[in-house]
């Protein structure tokens, strides 16, 4: 059953920021020696801000995809047609409930967060590449969502994380679910009619890894700045070098990293060819999979 937005966000909702609203285990604040414990609250939610934003920036390609590839069933499968008309539907809905969670943030937050907001161009680039590419990429992106909800949300007894958060990220990834048996039915199709692709659709795979990792420091560098504003002081150089080199670990490991060793992932791309996840196998070191 497809749930609406005013189901899970209500437009009169207050975020309590007073606590957490991600896990530690995403954000990685924690560890973080130069901030004072208030601060690494306030770089917990800014982060947690950021993740509800990168899904709204990341959807825009997803429903491109979803889109093209529900246009190319015209006058051919309709039930395929019907199923992938539907999926660009809930991308567009997920990209509205991620975008009202932000202006929700925005205005109970002590300073207007700075956000990334070149999405279409990025959508546009990311769709230069092979549907099989693409397919490949989003298919990560979506058992990392679930990877996220059941390695930190799920057993949130011991964070006691803000509830109104986890429950949009179980509403979320209960539609990711159904997405990624769509993408895998997709991925299978083009590799039965041309399994030659595979490899060329896995380097494009890593290009978009790269691609997203500049991203994520690109945000990274707009978080620390509303960090800056909210706590009211300038991070010296070496108190930068720390808040940077922790996030932008963190941001990797939780975006990059965790969708990658998700075991969801590795025997999807095993089952629709063994080169598929080799290559991510290979790849996967230099994403701190170690
Ligand atoms: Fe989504
Ligand atoms: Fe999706």
């Amino acid at each position: 059953m497809s749930w609406r937005l005013d189901d899970v966000l209500p437009k009169d909702t207050v975020i309590d920021f007073s606590r957490r609203i991600l896990s530690d285990a995403i954000t990685g604040t924690e560890a973080i020696g130069c901030l004072s414990a208030e601060e690494k609250l306030m770089l917990n939610q800014i982060r947690s801000n950021s993740y509800a934003h990168m899904f709204l920036f990341l959807e825009e390609y997803a429903v491109a995809l979803a889109a093209h590839r529900a246009g190319l069933e015209l006058h051919e499968n309709p039930t395929h047609m019907r199923a992938l008309l539907r999926f660009t539907e809930e991308e567009i809905k997920h990209q509205q409930l991620f975008s009202r969670f932000t202006s929700t943030f925005a205005r109970g937050f002590k300073v207007a967060p700075a956000l990334l907001d070149n999405q279409v161009q990025v959508a546009r680039a990311i769709m230069t590449k092979s549907n099989l590419g693409v397919l490949i990429f989003n298919l990560h992106m979506e058992l990392m969502t679930q990877q996220h909800y059941v390695e930190t949300i799920r057993d949130n007894e011991r964070e006691k994380l803000d509830p109104l958060f986890c429950n949009l990220l179980k509403h979320h990834w209960l539609e990711e679910a159904q997405h990624t048996r769509l993408d895998f039915l997709e991925a299978q199709k083009i590799i039965a009619k041309e399994p030659e692709t595979v490899a060329a659709a896995m380097a494009e795979y890593a290009e978009l890894l790269q691609a997203l990792r500049g991203t994520l420091n690109a945000q990274l560098q707009l978080d620390l700045q509303t960090l800056e504003k909210a706590a009211g002081r300038t991070f010296t150089e070496a108190e930068r070098n720390e808040l940077f080199t922790a996030q932008e670990r963190s941001y990797i490991w939780s975006f990059i990293g965790m969708g990658m060793k998700a075991p969801l992932f590795l025997s999807r791309l095993r089952a629709l060819s063994p080169l598929a996840e080799q290559r991510v196998l290979e790849l996967a070191p230099q994403y701190y999979c170690n």
